[in-house]
């Protein structure tokens, strides 16, 4: 399927995220799992299992890498091993598709881009939102200016964050980055940004920290000014209730209602009407095919290091802002 050219990719990391990246070796003749890496080998083993996948297990990442030569690597750890894994990487000449949030902070990016470029490989980042089908659509739409000029977005995530279920390494500052800002905030950031087609400059941000695990941030309610004069809003909220993860764009001529896995609106009158989805291509596949097109076929990558190097300024800048209790640039 897309392109004849194979590229070998060995996945470290087994955890929650790992399956999709799976699903795009199963569905692409391109893509070939060459092994796959985690420290508890037994997750490792169950999930190729339920995928009915085989493939090498390792629990050492570079014992991996020595052993097996991949072309590429999906690096799907908790975010404090981001750098380290990606640096190495980088040294042994594999491309990455490194999962997002990029790294702890920017200099940990910085650090991450050198590498890249000192030893000639590609760096993308997971930034999944452009891929996913309600999102893709909502910018054809948006691109057409059919709607007219672009206003306000109000983006509404919220979940409960301080499960059992979700790996205790996310409640850490020093392991995560942050809490669900850092993690969900920053796909609303990408989503706003790459539909809006546009950049935050300046925020507004308070947080609070009423978890019961850990150290992070549980709440975070987000002014941005974007580059292109309209204004976004993010509310993020981990402490449970009804889970939601919504939102509304607002133009001059109407408005567009993205209700995240569920469907997309459209309004030009003042009611709601579904607008139908054609396209149901894995996201996954979408973002390995535009890491495979810039390695074969050097077409720009999808998701720059520099744009998910932003992601984490902005994400910075929200903290820094409630901090501070100051509106800041970014
Ligand atoms: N793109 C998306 O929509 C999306 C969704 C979920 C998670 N993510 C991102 O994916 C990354 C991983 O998240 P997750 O939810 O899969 O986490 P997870 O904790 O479920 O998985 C991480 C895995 O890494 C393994 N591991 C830890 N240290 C290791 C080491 N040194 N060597 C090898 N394996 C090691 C753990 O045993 C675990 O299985 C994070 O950056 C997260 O933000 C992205």
């Amino acid at each position: 399927m897309y392109t004849n050219k194979k590229l070998r990719l060995a996945l470290i990391g087994a955890g929650a995220i790992a399956g999709s990246h799976l699903t795009a070796i199963q569905e692409l003749d391109s893509l070939i799992g060459a092994a796959i890496c985690d420290t508890n080998a037994d997750r490792a083993k169950a999930l190729l299992a339920s995928h009915s996948m085989d493939m090498p297990v390792y629990t050492d990442y570079k014992e991996m890498i020595r052993s097996v030569r991949p072309d590429a690597v999906a690096i799907n750890l908790p975010h404090f091993l981001h750098k380290e894994a990606a640096i190495f990487c980088a040294e042994q000449g594999c491309h990455m598709m490194l999962e997002k949030p990029m790294a702890l902070n920017v200099e940990e990016c910085n650090e991450i881009m050198g590498a890249a470029d000192r030893y000639g490989v590609r760096l993308m980042i997971g930034h999944t939102q452009r891929y996913l089908p309600e999102n893709r659509k909502a910018r054809d739409i948006i691109q057409s200016g059919e709607l007219g000029k672009l206003v306000m977005v109000n983006d509404v995530r919220l979940v409960s964050y301080f499960t059992d279920t979700r790996p205790q390494w996310f409640f850490h500052q020093h392991l995560a980055g942050g809490g669900i800002v850092m993690n969900l905030g920053s796909h609303s950031i990408d989503k706003i940004q790459w539909l809006a087609d546009s950049r935050v400059v300046k925020l507004k941000a308070a947080l609070t920290h009423f978890g019961l695990k850990g150290d992070i941030e549980g709440s975070g309610h987000l002014w941005l000014a974007l580059s292109n004069g309209a204004t976004a809003t993010v509310s993020l909220g981990g402490y449970g209730g009804v889970n939601r993860n919504d939102t509304e764009f607002v133009f001059t001529q109407g408005m567009l209602r993205i209700e995240q896995n569920r469907g997309l609106s459209i309004s030009r009158n003042g009611v709601y009407e579904p607008v139908p989805i054609e396209d149901g291509t894995h996201p996954f596949v979408l973002q390995y095919l535009d890491l495979l097109g810039s390695i074969h076929e050097d077409a720009p990558l999808a998701v720059t290091a520099e744009y998910s190097r932003d992601v984490i300024r902005i994400v910075q800048t929200v903290y820094e802002s409630h901090r501070s209790g100051r509106e800041l640039e970014v």
